[in-house]
């Protein structure tokens, strides 16, 4: 289903920025939108036009299948600016790998390497006044794709839109997250979408969550679907556990996302010889550990809130605090993340992508 279109980017520009309008203090996340917009369009088995224009709204036929069967995978990952005024990127090529294995889940076609690095290098740059410097300041990128094909017949599209979006961002205190362990709805299934960014994922998640926060929890920690024996990962994050020194996460499969932040952690701790087991976690070895005092830290990770440490958990009838940690795991793996995406450190991984 790979097609390469090795075609001219199409470039129009604002006649005049949107940015002094924008209070870069006062940003709720994900809902101002930078200057441009990059869109390339799938028909007759090839990708076509790829074009940065004037960020606006679509006319898309109400019967385009998107609307009806739910094709539409998308990414998430963010621009830093360092104290020089030098624009990075975070592990860009993970997310081109992923969209592209989502895209193969939902039966859409993969979008090119060379115009996916082309148009998200040069809408950055275009667009960089939009990225203010300062920990925690970012410009987050969404690209995405949906099914554009006319007709409700339920078939996959034969025509698609990819799309890359902008949004300035300031850092995203998550506060103290308190998570409920479901042990009735699922995210995922064997089998299912689970590991894939398909929209659909997170329309599912919407209503267990309203659950969860009518209860004063922000978030639901999935667990298996057979059983709900097994810690998988939240809504937007990955999650680990640390029992006494180690840490423990699930291993990734089909029914959980290949979260770059979680396999960054990973990388981090085994450099810091910090013990990682990547295995089934069960529940009940959570709530024995929270009970015997051998739990010392939860946290989240994802390119959103970086690390979010969980503060408590409920599980059925019963709710666990866990205590702050200030100098715990979860504060060390946010500074060294925030240390290589600012360039404020070494970047021994190769992480750092250098836009400009
Ligand atoms: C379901 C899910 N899990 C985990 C993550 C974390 O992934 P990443 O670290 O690549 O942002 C995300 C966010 O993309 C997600 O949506």
């Amino acid at each position: 289903m790979n097609s390469s279109a090795t075609q001219k980017l199409n470039i129009q520009k604002v006649e005049s920025s949107r940015i002094g309008q924008v209070d870069f203090s006062n940003l709720t996340f994900g809902s101002t939108f930078s200057d441009h917009m990059f869109e390339c369009d799938y028909k007759d088995g090839t990708w076509q036009n790829p074009t940065i224009k004037p960020y606006g709204p679509l006319t898309i036929s109400p019967a385009a299948k998107v609307f009806h069967y739910g094709q539409a995978v998308f990414e998430g990952m963010k621009a830093y600016k360092d104290d020089n005024g030098k624009v990075w990127l975070f592990r860009p090529q993970e997310n081109f790998l992923r969209i592209n294995k989502s895209s193969v889940r939902m039966a859409m076609p993969e979008f090119p390497r060379d115009i996916f690095f082309d148009a998200l290098t040069t809408l950055v740059k275009m667009d960089k006044d939009w990225i203010k410097p300062g920990l925690g300041n970012s410009l987050y990128i969404r690209p995405f794709v949906m099914a554009t094909q006319v007709g409700v017949g339920a078939s996959p599209s034969t025509e698609y839109k990819f799309m890359i979006l902008m949004s300035p961002a300031q850092a995203y205190y998550t506060g103290d997250v308190k998570v409920v362990i479901a042990d009735h709805y699922s995210r995922s299934a064997n089998g299912g979408v689970g590991a894939a960014k398909a929209a659909g994922n997170y329309g599912a998640q919407f209503f267990p969550t309203n659950l969860a926060r009518e209860k004063g929890f922000q978030q639901v920690i999935w667990t298996d679907a057979n059983n709900h024996e097994y810690l998988e990962e939240a809504g937007t994050m990955n999650v680990f556990f640390r029992v006494n020194d180690t840490l423990l996460t699930a291993p990734i499969s089909d029914r959980i996302l290949d979260g770059v932040t979680r396999k960054s952690v990973i990388a981090l701790a085994k450099q810091d010889n910090i013990k990682v087991e990547e295995r089934p976690v069960l529940v009940s070895e959570i709530v024995e550990a929270a009970k015997n005092g051998s739990l010392k830290e939860i946290f989240g990770a994802g390119t959103a809130a970086v690390i979010s440490p969980v503060c408590a958990f409920s599980y059925k009838e019963d709710t666990f605090d866990l205590e702050k940690q200030d100098d715990g795991f979860a504060a060390r793996f946010k500074k060294e993340l925030l240390d290589i995406q600012y360039n404020r450190s070494e970047d021994p991984f190769d992480w750092r992508f250098e836009v400009v």
